[in-house]
């Protein structure tokens, strides 16, 4: 079955997908039993230099990509909450199945595109929307879904734990490890997301309102950034055998839910003080599973790329099935029916 693909936004994460659908195409092909092809690109700018290229069309006008009949799959890595949220809502009207790495927005209007895709009966899929590679959405709603979980904990922004890994262990300066962190593409398009704590808060909000069934509003968490640690908070961190993380809590309590996101001093002896770089990690806790942790690269081109294309893959299998139960189906109807005298 032959799948075609439009992708919204060619940047760092746009290329890491169009990356890892080229150099691993023939496992997705054998994994999904299906052919998946990049029909068209959206980008405003036509002629920058990028590391991927191919046999699609790149075009700055939307509705090339929105509109394409042979069009299943929108994937959409612009970022930002519009225009990126009306794409959504038009691809899903035009029939295209949806996969999202914008936790802005899905932490604002998640549940509005989620009622839109249900009405349209297609599919919504945004793992790369939190920990970059790791599969912790696919594990709370699948994998850990026989549990009331009670406790999330972790590290869930690379470009904040890069920049305090290398103030930490190379005493190195806040501004350059930012603008480090930004030319690896790491940081959100206006960084101050990351290191003012918005994008773990946005995370927490997503990760939250699945664990535990319920809406967890981005204004429900507490939230404060990194700007203010200094290289001489680290180093008396340090002295007393601690670090110091950016940390995202939640927590479901018979008195509510409660979540926030905030520096903290860890003792160098607790899991989550040696995660490092733009690494993150993340400790659930369930009722029946008891003690779980999630590890992997939070950002970058590739490890998003991963996210993107597993949720890719996933709804190539839909497609696949339900073109197979349909094929069953008019093979069953075309069967000549039995008289009851037979
Ligand atoms: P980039 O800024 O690198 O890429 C976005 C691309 O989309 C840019 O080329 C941008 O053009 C283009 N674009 C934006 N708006 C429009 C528009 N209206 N019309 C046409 N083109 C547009 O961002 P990233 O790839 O880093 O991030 C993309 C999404 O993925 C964001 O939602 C981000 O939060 C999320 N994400 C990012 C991760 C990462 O590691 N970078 C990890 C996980 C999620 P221009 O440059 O001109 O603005
Ligand atoms: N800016 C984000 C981060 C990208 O640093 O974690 C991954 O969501």
């Amino acid at each position: 079955m032959s799948i075609k693909i439009g992708i919204l936004g060619l940047g760092t994460v746009g290329c890491g997908v169009v990356q890892v659908l080229q150099q691993n195409a023939k496992d997705i092909q054998t994994r999904t039993h299906c052919d998946l092809q990049i029909k068209a690109i959206l980008d405003r700018d036509l002629h920058r230099k990028r590391d991927v290229s191919g046999d699609f069309l790149l075009t700055d006008q939307p509705e090339e990509v929105l509109h394409d009949p042979e069009i299943d799959i929108i994937i959409e890595v612009m970022g930002g909450i519009e225009p990126a949220r009306t794409f959504i809502l038009e691809a899903l009207k035009h029939g295209k199945n949806v996969v999202t790495a914008n936790k802005d927005l899905i932490a604002v209007h998640g549940h509005e595109l989620l009622d839109a895709a249900n009405e349209a009966g297609k599919d919504l899929y945004f793992e790369a929307s939190v920990g970059g590679g790791i599969p912790i959405i696919a594990a709370l709603k699948e994998s850990l879904s026989a549990n009331k979980i009670t406790h999330l904990l972790g590290i869930i922004n690379g470009t904040t734990n890069y920049i305090l890994t290398a103030m930490a262990e190379q005493g190195r300066e806040y501004a350059e490890v930012l603008a480090e962190a930004q030319q690896l593409g790491y940081a959100e398009a206006n960084p101050s997301s990351d290191v003012d704590g918005l994008d773990a808060a946005r995370k927490l909000a997503i990760l939250a309102s699945i664990a535990f069934n319920s809406r967890v509003a981005l204004n429900d968490v507490f939230v404060e950034g990194i700007s203010k640690i200094t290289r001489e908070d680290l180093t008396y961190a340090a002295e007393l055998g601690c670090t110091i993380k950016l940390l995202a809590v939640a927590k479901h309590q018979d008195e509510g839910i409660e979540v926030r996101v905030h520096p903290a001093i860890l003792p160098l002896t607790h899991p989550l003080a040696s995660v490092n770089g733009v690494f993150n990690a993340i400790y659930v806790v369930g009722d029946a599973v008891g003690e779980t942790m999630f590890y992997g690269r939070g950002a970058g081109s590739l490890p998003t790329g991963s996210a993107i294309v597993s949720d890719v893959m996933r709804i190539a299998r839909n497609l696949k099935s339900n073109s197979m139960s349909s094929i069953n189906c008019t093979c069953y109807l075309d069967l000549p029916l039995k008289s009851s005298s037979d």
